[in-house]
């Protein structure tokens, strides 16, 4: 959700600040804009991604801020998109600020004029206002008035940033040449030494130094580890990133099963496991569906009950919390603010807080009493794909254990990466279906039990990557209500690996069909009807999400290029959702 990027070194600023917003443009890609301070400072900014930046390289100075934007307050336009200029200050900012307006009625009412409708500008003003020779102070001063969240970068005349951050991502890294600053390690490829800002903290970075601050003075951060920082992706002969990481699914599941494994070693999380009555997973969008499929397969395989919520939603429930619950908060990023505050919430209640999430230096990971990092490794595309297979890896290990905590039996997940390679291979048949859905009004995907939260997976990356209205819908429900939208040609997509649910849903497809829809099959059996199916190897029923995900993963990926879209960055999305 928008990306920062700033240095200040011994090399020109420019390059190195496009060169960062492009590693960052999943990020945000409404409007992007650098400002450079040579003799003087030098400010462009465009509306459309990084690639409209062309021709500011030639920008001259070592000292520099840039930002590529998601829109919240104010349409995509040049004027709304950063560095925010005022005065003698330049300033970009990612996350929202709440008493936006207040604060630019004071400023307002100081003769002020502003020249955006973002939220972001009074910053701007404010450091203006607090600047009187220092601008860390300043930033200080100026945070004291902010209310909501925010990663700042912002530089005056000097040759020096300025950096504060609260609830939106932060990092700060020592090149050879100077010190950079990100809202994410892509854009930090040049440095040796990398530091996450955490909660409330401050930093000056000049050429030679990085100093840290939080409300109690000069503090020394431990820097990220070596493999934290390490992998930088690139597309590696692939077209897409989103095609480059469905083929990293077999070794994003492999890495997660094994880090599952030294995880479970934590005695203190055993017993926290032996004592579960109830559990309640926490997520959106794509981790909302990881939260179902293992609601599913806690209940089924351990018998313990689980809930699954919405985290935009849980953190206005006023949930009811028992003291010790386990609460499961699932996050790629670890920085979705509605999963954040979920979190705080269920914590601040009484549960016990385990996070899982792709990134071990997250918000969410400092925040929870336990934190299992999956192992998908870097994603960029925008849609998650071997993060989700990532996620259902170490939570279906979570439930095996959880079962077998209770007598209830083995359960071995160590085939899954082989199955996923296989069922890789034969997705690449749902090329053969794209016809059928390029021009479609609207499509289904159909299932019971867990396939409905598969179904919704693949629904939601239908929606998101070929802009194709689509549900993910139970199987028995279709005829309370939306079969009244299947027509001649709608494409319908059925779910099918468990076998005692599979001929009940076929009952639904024979619905649909009988109304004329295009019926496309995802199954663990071998295909009937003569229907197109993409047949899945046999697996373990209760871990089958984490295979027939991948199929539907892969029919979005082709309709979103047969419909002429760039799969990794879907319009109006950004890959981090660091604003409510
Ligand atoms: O980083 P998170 O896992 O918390 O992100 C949650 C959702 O924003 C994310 O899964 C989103 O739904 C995906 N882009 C869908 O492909």
């Amino acid at each position: 959700m928008c990306g920062i990027v700033a240095y200040v070194g011994r090399k020109q600023a420019a390059p190195i600040l496009l060169r960062g917003l492009s590693a960052l443009e999943y990020r945000g890609y409404d409007s992007a804009g650098i400002a450079v301070m040579g003799e003087r400072l030098s400010l462009v900014k465009r509306v459309g991604r990084v690639s409209s930046l062309a021709g500011a390289e030639q920008l001259t100075g070592t000292c520099g801020v840039g930002h590529t934007r998601w829109a919240t307050h104010g349409a995509p336009t040049e004027e709304n998109a950063h560095p925010h200029v005022f005065g003698k200050v330049a300033v970009v900012h990612n996350g929202i600020i709440e008493n936006a307006d207040v604060l630019k009625a004071e400023c307002t009412a100081r003769g002020e004029k502003f020249s955006s409708e973002t939220d972001s500008e009074v910053i701007a003003h404010l450091l203006n206002f607090y600047f009187k020779g220092d601008l860390l102070a300043a930033l200080k001063e100026t945070c004291k008035r902010l209310v909501g969240s925010y990663a700042i970068a912002a530089m005056g005349e000097e040759r020096e940033i300025v950096l504060a951050r609260r609830a939106s991502p932060l990092l700060v890294g020592r090149g050879e040449d100077g010190a950079y600053a990100a809202s994410d390690l892509s854009a930090l490829s040049a440095c040796q030494t990398v530091y996450a800002l955490g909660e409330g903290h401050f930093a000056r970075m000049t050429e030679d130094a990085i100093r840290i601050f939080d409300d109690g003075g000069k503090i020394a951060l431990k820097p990220l580890k070596k493999e934290e920082v390490e992998g930088l992706p690139a597309k590696g002969g692939y077209a897409h990133f989103m095609k480059k990481e469905l083929m990293e699914i077999p070794a994003s599941i492999a890495n997660s099963l094994e880090n599952y494994r030294s995880f479970a070693q934590n005695q203190a999380f055993c017993r926290v496991l032996c004592q579960t009555e109830y559990l309640t997973f926490l997520g959106c969008g794509t981790a909302y569906h990881s939260g179902l499929c293992a609601k599913y397969a806690v209940e089924r395989l351990a018998r313990v009950r689980a809930a699954c919520h919405l985290s935009s939603e849980y953190r206005y429930l006023n949930p009811i919390v028992k003291r010790g619950e386990l609460v499961v908060a699932i996050s790629q990023s670890g920085e979705t603010a509605d999963t954040l505050a979920a979190a705080e919430l269920a914590k601040a209640k009484g549960a016990i807080l385990l996070a899982v999430t792709n990134v071990g230096y997250s918000t969410l990971s400092r925040i929870a009493d336990f934190c299992l990092v999956t192992g998908a490794g870097r994603e960029v595309a925008v849609a998650a794909t071997k993060s989700f297979s990532a996620q259902l890896a170490v939570l279906f290990s979570f439930a095996a254990d959880l079962a077998r905590l209770r007598g209830m039996g083995e359960r071995d997940l160590g085939n899954l990466p082989v199955l996923a390679e296989r069922t890789l291979a034969a997705s690449e048949g749902t090329k053969a279906w794209t016809g059928a859905f390029v021009h479609a009004k609207n499509v289904f995907f159909l299932g019971r039990g867990a396939d409905v939260a598969t179904a919704m997976e693949g629904s939601l990356k239908l929606k998101e990557i070929a802009y194709l209205p689509s549900e993910g819908y139970a199987a028995g429900e279709l005829k309370h209500g939306p079969l009244a939208l299947v027509e001649q040609g709608t494409p319908v997509v059925a779910v099918m690996t468990e076998k005692a649910l599979a001929e009940k849903t076929k009952n639904a497809v024979h619905e649909t069909a009988a109304r004329g829809a295009n019926v496309f099959v995802v199954s663990a059996f071998p295909p009937e009807d003569g229907l197109p199916t993409v047949e899945i190897p046999e697996a373990d029923e209760a871990f089958s999400p984490i295979l027939a995900a991948i199929p539907l993963q892969m029919l979005a990926y082709y309709v979103s290029l047969a419909r002429g879209y760039d799969p990794d960055l879907p319009r109006n999305l950004a890959k981090s959702v660091t604003v409510e």
